[in-house]
Order: C-alpha cells, then structure tokens, then sequence
C-alpha cells in the first residue's frame, strides 16, 4: 500500500467516529502527526458525520438536567469539576477534527494544519484531566455529561465563518474568562498537579482562539467584509445569548479578540 493511499478526509472522518476515549485520544493525536509526516493525501473524499461517535460512558444528559456539583470543596464536588472539565475537552477534539475535515478542502493547507494542531492539543488536555481523575480515585465517564456542546457545531456546519465565530472566539474564548478564577480555588485547594494541567490548557487554549480570529479573518477578507462587524453579526445570528463579562482582557488581547467587539456582544 503506498502511503498516499490514506487521505486527510477519511483519516478525519475516522477519528470522529472512534467512541472510546483512550481511542480517540490516539486517532486525533495520530492523524494530526500523519498530516504533518506528509502521509495523507489533500482529498476530502468522506463525508464528516453529523455527530462523532460517543462512548458508553459518560451518559449525556440535557444541561438543564444535570445533578448538582456537590458542595465546592468536598471531594466529590472537586471529582464534578474535573469530569465537566474532561468533557469539555473531549468534545473539543471532535469540534477541531470537524472544523478540519469540514472546511479544510475549501480553507487550505495551513487551515488544516492549525486545526489538526488543535485537535493533538485538546487530545493531550483530555488525556491530562482523564489521569487527574483517576489520581482522585474517578474517571471520565464515571458522572453525567451535558450534551449541549455539539449543538453550536451542528447549528454552524454550513458556514466556517459561522464556524470559527462562534467556537474558538466564543466557547473556547469562555475559557479564557473562566480559567483564571478555576485555576485560583485549585491552588487555594493545594492541588498543585491540577493548577499546572490548567496553566497548560490556558496558554494553549490562547492559540486556539487566536487561529479562530486569523482565519475568520481571511474569511472576512474573501466576503469583503470588516472582519470585527463579521464577528459580531456572525454570533448574534448564531450564538444564542450574550457574552458573559467578566472577561480576561489579557488573555483574550492576547488571542487577537477585539475587547470592544467582546463587549458589544455583552449587552
Ligand atoms: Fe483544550
Ligand atoms: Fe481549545
């Protein structure tokens, strides 16, 4: 079998339909490395599912219907927050993966290769979180997950600039936001190992939000358009909800974000 026998479509399209977690750690951190080697073939001859292959475990529950956390600071609040967290980075790996294999044909080489990058990240941040959880006697699955996160890709999967508006510039910006005050209660918990997972993703999680504003910016400038305005229509149109201040306006200046178009879409 000669190596261009794979292709970058089908290597995506199976990585999004592998369930089990370890599993898809391995397929997402395998094609981005097959893409940098050179071993994939520019075809985007599969077709990306609708939704990527969920395992047995955690069951996926509607967010208004998730069990409270447990007090903050018991062990099993704690326990709730690093499986939230897991989840999210493992939905994550499937967003990167479905921005790629979606919009890659008709976004080019470095849009591939930025989103592939992304991809190996939220892999190894899940991987990170996965081994904490285990550390603290759990593990992902062992809780219910809200099932709410694959909604902003379904509802943007007919148009990247929607795409990239809405997922790395607004749920993965909210990370941002949020990360530092998570980061604060885990270093007052003296949980030193989780503070330096969370510094890790933090800093990664700038580049991500800074490749949604580069290429959404290039998609602003095929359409014509003034790539701040693009943003803020794009999310009123498709994000239901403002933005939520407190913002961390280093991190986000930090990623590319607009503060004034962060703040217009927070009223
Ligand atoms: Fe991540
Ligand atoms: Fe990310």
């Amino acid at each position: 079998m000669s190596t261009h026998d794979a292709t970058i479509g089908a290597a995506i399209r199976g990585a999004l339909l592998t369930a089990e977690p370890q599993a898809k750690v391995m397929a997402a951190r395998k094609v981005a490395r097959d893409w940098r080697l050179g071993r994939l073939a520019w075809r985007f001859d599969a077709p990306m599912p609708d939704r990527p292959a969920r395992p047995a475990a955690p069951e996926l529950l509607p967010p208004n219907r998730m069990p409270k956390r447990g007090k903050a600071g018991s062990q099993r609040g704690r326990i709730a927050l690093w499986h939230a967290l897991a989840h999210i980075e493992f939905v994550a790996i499937d967003l990167a993966l479905d921005m790629a294999g979606r919009f890659g044909a008709a976004m080019g080489e470095a849009f591939v290769s930025d989103f592939l990058a992304v991809a190996a990240d939220e892999a190894m941040h899940f991987a990170l979180l996965d081994r904490h959880l285990a550390a603290m006697g759990s593990g992902y699955g062992a809780l219910p997950a809200h099932d709410g996160l694959w909604q902003a890709a379904a509802d943007t999967a007919h148009d990247v600039a929607a795409r990239l508006a809405v997922v790395p510039m607004v749920l993965e910006a909210r990370g941002l936001d949020v990360t530092p005050a998570t980061l604060a209660r885990v270093r007052a918990n003296g949980d030193a190992a989780g503070a330096r997972i969370l510094e890790r993703i933090l800093d990664d999680e700038i580049r991500h939000v800074a490749f949604g504003v580069k290429h959404l910016a290039a998609c602003a400038e095929m359409r014509g358009a003034d790539p701040e305005n693009l943003w803020i229509s794009l999310v009123r149109t498709y994000f239901r909800g403002g933005l939520k201040p407190p913002f961390n306006d280093s991190a986000r200046l930090a990623a590319g974000l607009s503060l004034s178009a962060s703040r217009a879409l927070a009223s």
